[in-house]
């Protein structure tokens, strides 16, 4: 198969990912992550639980901190990882995982003793899934605590933190990307929209070939309307927000904005006691064979969007019950 990125620079890889037909990658076979099973939640739950001890122990007190429903987008990244990697390693392409604003690879659930496993762990769930990983944190002790997290579980030159602005990053993330012919799978998972910026998400994927997840706080960016038009431009990239009536037009025109970069946009919506808490939007390219693994993703969706929120404290509960002491003090580094 010959393959070239949007700018027309092309290689030979084996392989015909267009060609692909839904039959020679079964869903099932995708990835752990993809389960018909009515304890759905509380088996990926366990999961995070398990991914969590090897993290932390390695500087257990540093941690990112957020409720509970975070744990749903670790679902949702932990879940296209499963889906997107195995497809292209078997069609021969090389992934990178790209993670714009990373964290520390630990977060602390609000109110509870309870611990996550970092984004850039779930992705790679188990080590080692992508090729190649890609971390930025502006924030120094998370990175430096993430690359010493990292190098737990990857080989050196195998991923890179970058300790910056994500702005500050994108060019060279882009050309890392494309000295390994890679396909990229890209978590942009910003606090509130703190390093959240159009430019970087066009930059790179009108660059790269890949997938594209972003976490949007509709309530967030409606409080800043239509008054904080420099938080709102720099969202949007340009002034298309304007004339929206509510939060939820104020999502639909960013959805279409996206459009203009990635064919497929497909919004996961988490609410939470009848409040929308936060969405999970997947942007993909659509394939001649239909995109059919998005239906994977319609599967995660109906799990996310019929329990939501609401039910995440109580799995979380059930899967960390037994865990009364999370870290053992001696393996501190
Ligand atoms: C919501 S947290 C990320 C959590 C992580 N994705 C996870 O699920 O484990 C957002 C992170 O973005 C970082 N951040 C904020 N502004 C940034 C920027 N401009 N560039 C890079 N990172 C930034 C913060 O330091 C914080 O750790």
């Amino acid at each position: 198969m010959r393959y070239c990125d949007v700018q027309g620079n092309c290689g030979d890889v084996e392989g015909d990912w267009d060609g692909l037909e839904e039959d020679e990658v079964q869903l099932h076979d995708v990835g752990e992550f993809y389960m018909d099973s009515p304890d759905w939640f509380l088996k990926h739950s366990k999961l995070l639980r398990d991914l969590v001890k090897p993290i932390s122990m390695i500087n257990p007190d540093c941690s990112n901190e957020y409720r509970a429903h975070t744990a749903l987008k670790l679902f949702c990244v932990g879940y296209w990882s499963q889906v997107f990697s195995p497809i292209m390693k078997k069609i021969g392409i090389p992934t990178v995982y790209i993670d714009l604003c990373s964290g520390s690879g630990l977060t602390k659930v609000t109110g509870s003793d309870k611990f996550l496993p970092g984004s850039p762990f779930v992705a790679d769930a188990y080590g080692n899934i992508f090729d190649y990983v890609i971390c930025v944190d502006n924030d120094p002790q998370y990175a430096n605590v993430l690359t010493k997290r990292l190098s737990a579980v990857r080989k050196p030159d195998s991923f890179k933190v970058f300790c910056c602005d994500n702005q500050d990053a994108i060019g060279e993330i882009i050309e890392i990307v494309k000295s390994k012919r890679a396909m990229f799978f890209c978590f942009y998972d910003p606090h509130g929209f703190d390093g959240f910026s159009w430019n970087v998400l066009e930059k790179l994927a009108s660059s790269l070939n890949g997938d594209l997840l972003l976490t949007w706080f509709e309530h967030g960016l409606w409080r800043n309307y239509p008054h904080n038009e420099i938080i709102l431009n720099r969202v949007f990239g340009d002034d298309s927000w304007k004339g929206a009536k509510s939060s939820e037009e104020l999502t639909t025109k960013f959805c279409v904005r996206l459009s203009s970069i990635r064919a497929l946009i497909k919004p996961i919506e988490i609410v939470d006691e009848s409040k929308t808490v936060y969405h999970q939007i997947l942007c993909v390219k659509e394939t001649p064979a239909g995109s059919p693994f998005l239906r994977a993703w319609d599967d995660l969706r109906g799990y996310l969007e019929s329990e939501g929120a609401r039910a995440t404290e109580m799995w979380l509960d059930i899967a960390y019950e037994k865990q009364t002491q999370l870290f053992d003090p001696k393996f501190e580094r």
